[in-house]
């Protein structure tokens, strides 16, 4: 009898936890940069440090997709089928991208448009999406994230528009760990994580 009570109670514990799980908002992080020290890697990582209790974060590696070609989208490599299926499961997108010749990196584009296809399949339809960007520089990645807006405006995805989080001079808010090490750049991020789940909340 005891022993049952305590099942009991312990049952209804894990219940109550599994509610919290199963409410928790589904959050699918992406890095447009593939190199093992990337600062925007380390970026998304440090995100999930910083989430609002109601979010869970999982961080996709887009390392592995080959390069789109419109002969075989009918096709598509099992790589970009898990992708695919990712961000359909999500209830919305972080991604965290370096600037490249003052634009997009080539494998973040390329990653976005294979998902995209073939017209009509599309699952990034109507999510709600957060951006950041880490770069050595001066402006910290700005220019690459006002192009992929204009990206995100065909694939009609709502993104949020602050906190802007732009990490400039990136080798300075990151140990040699890969930690974020930067409290302004933690404040931001925390926001940013908690405007995301208001955001998606709202669009529910
Ligand atoms: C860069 N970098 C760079 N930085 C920037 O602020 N504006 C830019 O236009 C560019 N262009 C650029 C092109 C290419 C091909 C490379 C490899 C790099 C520097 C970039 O910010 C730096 O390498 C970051 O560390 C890259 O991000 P990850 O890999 O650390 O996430």
């Amino acid at each position: 009898m005891y022993i049952h009570t305590i099942d009991n109670f312990y049952n209804s514990q894990i219940g109550e936890y599994d509610k919290l799980e199963n409410n928790k908002l589904k959050v699918l992080g992406f890095a447009g940069s593939l190199r093992a020290g990337s600062y925007n890697k380390a970026l998304l990582r440090s995100a999930t440090d910083l989430l609002p209790e109601d979010m869970s974060l999982e961080i996709f590696d887009i390392d592995g997709i080959p390069a789109f070609n419109q002969d075989i989208e009918g096709d598509i490599p099992p790589k970009v089928k898990e992708f695919k299926a990712k961000i359909r499961e999500a209830d919305s997108i972080l991604i965290a991208t370096p600037e490249y010749n003052y634009s997009v990196p080539g494998v973040l584009k390329n990653a976005i448009d294979f998902a995209s296809r073939p017209y009509g399949d599309n699952p990034f339809d109507g999510k709600p999406v957060a951006l950041m960007s880490a770069s050595i520089g001066l402006l910290g990645g700005a220019r690459a994230q006002y192009h992929l807006r204009q990206t995100f405006v065909f694939l009609n995805m709502y993104p949020i528009n602050r906190p802007e989080v732009l990490v400039t001079f990136a080798h300075d808010k990151f140990d040699t760990n890969g930690r974020l090490v930067d409290d302004t750049t933690k404040t931001l991020l925390r926001q940013l994580l908690q405007n995301l789940a208001n955001w998606t909340r709202k669009l529910k």
